[in-house]
């Protein structure tokens, strides 16, 4: 007997009119009398794989048609072009052989609730959802890889164990270290500024730990957080090469990742336009325009267009629950219930969105200089840009004890947020450093910190002290915005947040 040549379902293009084989997992299976469509995925992609009846044997047949979903299998067939078909190709079965049968697996075609498919989520990856989340964070790390390592980076590797705050004292996870406290890594930025005195321009990239009281959709305890920091560098620089790397991942995934973001329905046409340069503006500026009648005119529209949304989903609403009353075959009853879960989860978020719009105006127009920028004047800001935003120059006293003051104006620092466009909010933190002695252990004291504890750090401002900066970006925010994925939880394989650890 001959072997057929065993292929992945990315690779099919390269195999139309051949037989060929491959091994993957039953997503559904729509049998008729005469023929079945079911739809494979393997890891690489999805197939349709039509089986016909007489084309394999009647005993084999029949039992393909009651497999379960999720069944695993191994299908050899002539690979077709079919433009109607999901990937573009099909495989036309003349054999299988059932490798796993599959009974009641949990997660169903039907709609699910999120507490459900999170306690599921060592299945839920399989989802066609996830899949493609999983894909696209995938080629963010191997972008954010390549372009340090292309632009003269040297990969420090910063522990997870440390003895030092980098941020917030109050969101640190603490550890038993044989006996004494020891804390997991909140930023690899005060190991990394040690290393940029050795090696000039270094990064590091790991996971990162913070004890955060936040249950927003922007908020995880245990995320992926990349940090660069260059010697000799000032703030414009750390700009223009925050803009060159943040582009360079939205190219990378625009380049490899189009059918991905097509089924997630990202918005590509916003994120070509992603290219340098950023909107730059200074905390000041920021302030004076959310306190503008620009904004209250914005948010005034905001509400508006939030209203029109609100009637459209509640008359799609209507004509879904009119056509389920009357007869309906079951799969499409099935995919309207689908259908009306998600509308719901949408119409109630667009209402919390109104009923947020004015409260959040109300907090933009009456900013005070010297608050920390919140969520939804984030919000408001990246709102109203279409390509991410740059604010710089915080009031020192909203941000951590390392930040360099600024020396023209010794209110602010020399900071910067990237706020990353329509809405979005911030996905990465950055300033150049205080590099020097005495106002840097100024600065501790005033943060309450005990010098004693960074004697090493300010050991980098007793030994050839320069200016130096970096920034971090985190991960998974930049891929819930580069996917447009409303919550964060969904662009990590296995979320940890503060409410709960499911697995
Ligand atoms: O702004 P942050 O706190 O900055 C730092 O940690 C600096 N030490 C970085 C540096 O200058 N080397 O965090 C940086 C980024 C944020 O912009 C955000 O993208 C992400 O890390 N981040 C979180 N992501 C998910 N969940 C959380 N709880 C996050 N906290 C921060
Ligand atoms: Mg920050």
């Amino acid at each position: 007997m001959q072997m057929v040549t065993k292929t992945t379902i990315n690779a099919l293009k390269g195999s139309v009119g051949s037989e060929v084989r491959l091994l993957g997992w039953m997503q559904r299976n729509r049998p008729s009398g005469k023929v079945q469509f079911l739809v494979l995925r393997d890891g690489t992609g999805v197939c349709q794989c039509v089986i016909e009846k007489g084309k394999i044997p009647d005993e084999l047949f029949a039992d393909i048609k009651h497999l379960g979903q999720e069944s695993s299998l191994s299908l050899t067939g002539e690979v077709r072009r079919e433009e109607r078909s999901v990937g573009g190709y099909e495989l036309a079965v003349t054999d299988a052989q059932v490798i796993h049968r599959t009974t009641d697996y949990p997660i169903t075609p039907k709609a699910h609730g999120v507490d459900f498919l999170m306690k599921h989520r060592h299945l839920h990856l399989r989802s066609g959802h996830l899949w493609a989340i999983g894909k696209i964070r995938h080629t963010v790390i191997d972008a954010i890889r390549h372009f340090f390592n292309e632009n003269g980076f040297t990969l420090i590797d910063t522990p997870i164990l440390t003895t030092v705050a980098g941020e917030e004292a109050g969101s640190l996870f603490e550890v038993d270290y044989f006996g004494d406290p020891i804390h997991l890594a909140q930023t690899g930025q005060l190991y990394l500024e040690s290393a940029a005195m050795s090696f000039g321009k270094v990064y590091c990239f790991g996971p990162t730990f913070r004890a955060e009281k936040s249950k927003t959709r922007r908020h995880l305890t245990e995320f992926w957080m990349v940090e660069p920091e260059v010697a000799f560098i000032d703030l414009p620089g750390l700009l223009e090469l925050a803009e060159a790397f943040v582009a360079s991942i939205v190219a990378r995934v625009l380049r490899d990742n189009r059918p991905e973001l097509e089924s997630l329905d990202a918005d590509i046409k916003a994120l070509e336009k992603i290219t340098p340069p950023f909107y730059r503006l200074t905390y000041s500026e920021a302030v004076e325009l959310l306190t503008s009648d620009r904004t209250a005119t914005f948010m005034a529209d905001e509400l508006q267009q939030l209203e029109t949304q609100k009637q459209r989903l509640a008359q799609r609403v209507g004509e879904l629950e009119t056509q389920q009353k009357g007869s309906l075959k079951q799969w499409q009853r099935e995919k309207n219930a689908a259908e009306l879960i998600t509308l719901a989860n949408d119409l109630t978020e667009l209402e919390t969105k109104i009923l947020n719009n004015p409260k959040h105006a109300k907090l933009a127009t009456s900013f005070q200089w010297g608050k920390d920028l919140g969520g939804s004047d984030e919000t408001i800001l990246s709102l109203m840009h279409d390509k991410p935003l740059f604010v710089t120059h915080y009031p020192k006293s909203c941000k951590a004890f390392y930040m360099k003051a600024d020396r023209s104006d010794n209110r602010v620092v020399e900071n910067f947020d990237c706020l990353a466009p329509a809405g979005f909010g911030e996905i990465i933190g950055g300033s150049m450093r205080e590099e020097d002695y005495d106002l840097l252990i100024g600065r501790t004291r005033e943060e309450g910190l005990d010098p004693q504890d960074y004697d090493w750090y300010l050991d980098l401002r007793r030994y050839g002290s320069v200016p130096h900066g970096g920034f971090g970006l985190g991960v998974e925010r930049t891929v819930a915005w580069v996917t447009g994925e409303k919550h964060i939880r969904q662009c990590i394989p296995f979320p940890r947040m503060m409410d709960k650890v499911y697995i």
